[in-house]
């Protein structure tokens, strides 16, 4: 059940301008009377994403994402339904009403909200503890290792103290139950010894979220030892694979570009030389999730992963990703170091800035590494090499791109360009080499993908939109058709409310998605006034669409009705299908 009455909802949401709401995170340019951008839902270079005015949702021509303002922050922001009511109301002003909240739901939220909480004074605790005289073994790992009493607090580095389960006492003192501490995963809990901290005689890392909340830890030991660093398991508030260390603080650099780096230190430790558009992946490889992320802000990404064989690796796979999103990354040779830290200590950050001006295509990247597995002097692994080259190239779908992409690896090598170019044409035409699929190619967020509806629901949702744009039309078949005919539950409630809005006026689709607190749900009845109905020319054969579609859905509505039956409709009922049907197609003159 929703917490907020339909009306508050309705109020904010009307409050809120989604062209206005969206611009915050897509470029958006005016197309007649719609807006469009390039999709943050999926990969593309052209922009399908459309933003409209008058109907206050957006609607992606080419994965379908749809919604409004509520579905978009859900699905971009990861927000929950009521966290977007309350973001939104927070950002017009409009005061909330105290919250008419069901007990579950109000646990649930709570319960997020405890973890928090439980977090930031978990962070406060590290950090008072560094500074503590019980903290000088911290302390002297991190000025060992060069940083300044500023970044320090800037990153908000602390200490986990040598005993067992301190921490786990002070935040229950405080309040914070077993369950609660677990849940937030800075505690574990065992039969024999009961609750002791996750995290005890460690360095501290605060990992925040996007806007600056912690939400988990990495914890480093000083020195030797292993795990050398343990991090915060999973959570309702933390999941690692869509965060990035220091995203925070990045977000807002100057700088064009983002530096992204393997470790936690190596974002310190370039911060602190002033490259403050520096972050990490989270302990993990980098994922299509972050690169996503990083899209939004349409700024380059330049790789500082470690010179050994692991970091080339990790770089290699990073560059894919990147690629598969649509970014082009861009590698750092920090030669003859192995890491930005270790590079800034020896160097200086004004070496590094050349380095990052001089930093490495990705996909030239990519060959050069490639190069390392061929001897250049036997023929046949030559052309084994350049046929790999070739191979490679087919990733680039636009002429233009592929050929500069052509003319640059075949000066690098000394290949013949118009033998290249002909091999990766063959490839190309042959098939054999896939060109990546735009649309395929999404970070799989569940809703973003078009449903393959079957088609009964099909026509159910073609007569929804129709509908919707043709209220009119409701006039002519008010009589037959009911909410009942959609049998679709999702169909089936759009379809109630928005009849029940057409007595009275032309419907309100972005409102009547409202009506959904899940994402998915509210993707499906976004869907809902989406349908293409441009395969239909002229106004006569439009007619009869319409027609063959109310037929349609109200021919399915018996079909379903009987197949639910036990035993099947007796004859009176059928009967009186029968003469529906025909005073149905009498009404639309068929
Ligand atoms: P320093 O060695 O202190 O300079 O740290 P670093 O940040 O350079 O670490 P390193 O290059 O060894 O590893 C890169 C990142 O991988 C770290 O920042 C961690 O996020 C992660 N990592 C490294 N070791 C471990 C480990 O033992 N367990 C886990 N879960 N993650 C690790
Ligand atoms: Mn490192």
């Amino acid at each position: 059940m929703p917490f907020y009455s339909d009306e508050i909802i309705e109020q904010v949401r009307q409050s809120t301008d989604i062209v206005q709401l969206i611009s915050g995170f897509v470029n958006l340019k005016r197309k007649g009377s719609n807006y469009f951008g390039l999709c943050p839902f999926h990969n593309e270079k052209t922009g399908s994403f459309s933003v409209s005015e008058n109907k206050q949702m957006y609607y992606c021509f080419g994965c379908h994402a749809t919604g409004n303002v509520y579905t978009f922050l859900m699905k971009h922001e990861n927000m929950s339904f009521v966290e977007a009511i309350q973001y939104l109301a927070e950002k017009s002003g409009i005061k909330l009403p105290e919250a008419n909240e069901s007990e579950e739901a109000k646990k649930a939220r709570s319960r997020r909200e405890r973890i928090y909480q439980a977090n930031t004074e978990a962070a406060k605790y590290f950090y008072r503890a560094l500074r503590s005289a019980q903290g000088e073994l911290g302390l002297d790992y991190f000025k060992g290792r060069k940083l300044s009493d500023e970044t320090m607090q800037k990153f908000g580095l602390g200490y986990s103290l040598q005993y067992s389960d301190d921490l786990t006492k002070y935040l229950m003192k405080n309040g914070y139950s077993i369950d609660e501490l677990t849940a937030a995963g800075l505690s574990v809990y065992d039969e024999k010894y009961g609750a002791r901290d996750k995290f005890y005689n460690r360095v501290m890392f605060p990992i925040m979220n996007g806007s600056g909340k912690v939400i988990a830890f990495g914890g480093r030991v000083m020195g030797e030892g292993e795990p050398k660093y343990l991090n915060t398991a999973e959570t309702e508030i933390f999941e690692k694979r869509k965060n990035l260390f220091g995203l925070n603080l990045a977000r807002s650099s100057r700088a064009k570009n983002f530096i992204l780096c393997e470790g936690y230190m190596d974002v310190i430790s370039l911060h602190q030389a002033g490259f403050d558009q520096a972050m990490a992946s989270l302990g993990t490889a980098f994922t299509m999730d972050q690169a996503m992320i990083l899209k939004r802000f349409g700024r380059d990404v330049l790789l500082a992963y470690d010179s050994d064989t692991a970091g080339i690796n990790a770089a290699l796979k990073a560059i894919s990703i990147l690629r598969s999103c649509g970014l082009n990354g861009r590698v750092i040779n920090m030669q003859p170091y192995k890491d930005p830290d270790e590079f800034i200590k020896n160097l200086g950050a004004e070496e590094y800035q050349k380095r990052l001006d001089k930093a490495e295509n990705g996909f030239l990247f990519e060959v050069r590494i490639l190069r390392k597995d061929y001897d250049l002097s036997d023929p046949a692994q030559k052309t084994a090499f350049y046929n790999e080259i070739a191979k490679k190239l087919c990733v680039f779908e636009e002429e233009m791109e592929r050929e500069n992409y052509i003319e640059a690896v075949s000066e690098e090598y000394g290949i013949p360009k118009d033998a290249l170019k002909k091999q990766v044409i063959s490839l190309v035409l042959k098939g054999g080499v896939k060109l990546p699929d735009n649309v395929a190619d999404t970070t799989q967020r569940p809703g973003a993908q078009p449903k393959s509806d079957d088609n009964d629901k099909y026509a159910q949702r073609v007569l929804l939109t129709w509908l919707s744009e043709e209220p009119y039309k409701y006039k002519g078949i008010s009589e037959f058709i009911s909410a009942e005919d959609f049998t679709d539950p999702i169909y089936h409630r759009v379809a109630e409310r928005m009849l029940r809005d057409m007595e009275e006026g032309p419907p309100n689709p972005a409102a009547i998605i409202n009506m959904f607190e899940d994402a998915d749900e509210q993707q499906q009845a976004a869907e809902v006034f989406h349908t293409k109905l441009d395969a239909i020319v002229t106004d006569e054969e439009k007619e009869k669409a319409f027609r063959d579609i109310v037929l349609k859905v109200k021919q399915e509505r018996f079909d379903h009705d009987n197949k639910k039956a036990e035993g099947g409709l007796n004859l009176e009922e059928k009967l009186k299908q029968k003469r529906l049907m025909e005073d149905l197609r009498k009404r639309l003159r068929v």
